[in-house]
């Protein structure tokens, strides 16, 4: 085979975790359909169990999507209307949109230039009487500074939600991502790196009494049949995806860390091509574990070298074009270009090369080599 089509490098292959993994994760799934125990069944409860040990938290509750953990996470806290949370500009939607569904108002913060992640000092400086929650990011599978997002919640005893869609498995000091704050939320949408068959997701705690109401949160607001103690949603786990996710938790940790040697050939495989000095790498801060959801450089004239790449058959994402601030449905919230100098530069230059846990050697060298090419 010849020419760019027989050379494709995906931006992600669901395809090869899937062949890795096909005969555990059916005979899983049937024995799901088999049981019939469809919705919040045992499948649910065990995936609960594990998943609470393996992030050491008491509490993890299985509910329909990453958004919606978010959604029900701050509003076990009590978040609505004349609330403020404050969050990153720089990060997917869902996590704005769920402090603006409660009614309440979300407060940006810049980002931190060298990880792209909420900067702690600036939370301080936007910090006020009506902050009812402060929603840091782990984006691209990193965590925040936990000491320093410590000292402030702690300082003003405000309540901290993890947005850890996208960071499971990784750490940073003492911490594991979704064990810091008083709720931490996961997403696991297909291509997260602890992935459905479908849609899920997880809010985490270790303080019994938000534990219980988010429960009841995600289940109508009821914690006994046809009884509704408050409204809540239709949020729950199903078994399915419950049954496909212990399977795959069980080779999370073997993924992280291929996840980690892709993501340090990509470091070397720059360097060696003399591109260190013209594109920024990501890092990892001292004493953290990135797991790398996204391997996500700076590019010189981003747009042209993703339009180049993309001629080549290689895969590439830009996450996220446009800062949240900067969102047609947040225009009422008063933000203007400029105002987060740091997110709209990220917006500009980020690009995100392909990675997952069996990509191949050869196919990383095929986007450096790519890269290369361009700015030679
Ligand atoms: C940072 C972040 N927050 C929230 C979400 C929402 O998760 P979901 O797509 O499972 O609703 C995602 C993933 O899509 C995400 O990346």
């Amino acid at each position: 085979m010849n020419g760019p089509a027989a050379s494709r490098v995906p931006l992600l292959d669901l395809g090869r975790e899937y062949e890795s993994i096909s005969d555990e994760l059916e005979s899983a799934v049937l024995d799901v359909l088999r049981s019939q125990k469809y919705v919040l069944g045992p499948a649910t409860a065990r995936f609960e169990e594990e998943v609470a040990r393996f992030l050491g938290v008491e509490h993890a509750i299985g509910v329909s999507s990453g958004s919606d953990a978010i959604l029900l996470a701050l509003a076990a806290l009590d978040v609505g209307p004349g609330d403020q949370v404050v969050t990153t500009p720089f990060t997917f939607f869902a996590t704005v949109a769920a402090i603006v569904r409660l009614g309440a108002e979300p407060v940006f913060a810049d980002i931190s230039a060298s990880d792209y992640l909420l900067d702690p000092a600036l939370v301080a400086q936007v910090v006020g009487e009506r902050t009812r929650a402060i929603l840091p990011v782990q984006l691209f599978g990193q965590c925040v500074d936990f000491d320093a997002f410590d000292s402030i919640a702690r300082r003003l005893r405000i309540p901290v939600v993890e947005d850890a869609a996208q960071a499971i498995g990784a750490r940073r000091g003492s911490f594991d991502a979704g064990a810091f704050g008083d709720l931490g939320c996961f997403s696991f949408y297909p291509t997260k790196n602890l992935a459905a068959c479908g849609e899920a997701g997880l809010v985490t705690t270790s303080d019994e009494r938000l534990a219980a109401r988010v429960r009841r949160l995600r289940d109508q607001g009821s914690d006994r049949r046809y009884e509704h103690l408050e409204v809540g949603w239709n949020a729950r786990l199903d078994g399915v995806q419950a049954a496909a996710l212990s399977v795959k938790l069980r080779h999370l940790e073997g993924w992280t860390r291929m996840r980690g040697d892709l993501a340090a050939r990509y470091d070397a495989l720059l360097r060696e091509a003399g591109l260190a000095d013209t594109i920024g790498c990501p890092s990892t801060a001292p004493g953290a574990t990135h797991v790398f959801h996204q391997y996500v450089i700076r590019a010189p004239r981003r747009d042209e070298l993703r339009a180049h790449l993309t001629e080549q058959g290689i895969g590439t994402e830009v996450y996220y074009p446009t800062p949240m601030h900067l969102q047609p449905c947040f225009a009422s919230l008063g933000y203007r270009a400029g105002d987060f100098p740091q997110a709209e530069l990220a917006s500009a230059e980020v690009l995100a090369l392909p990675i997952f846990p069996q990509l191949r050697r050869d196919e990383q060298e095929r986007v450096v080599a790519a890269i290369a090419a361009f700015y030679v």
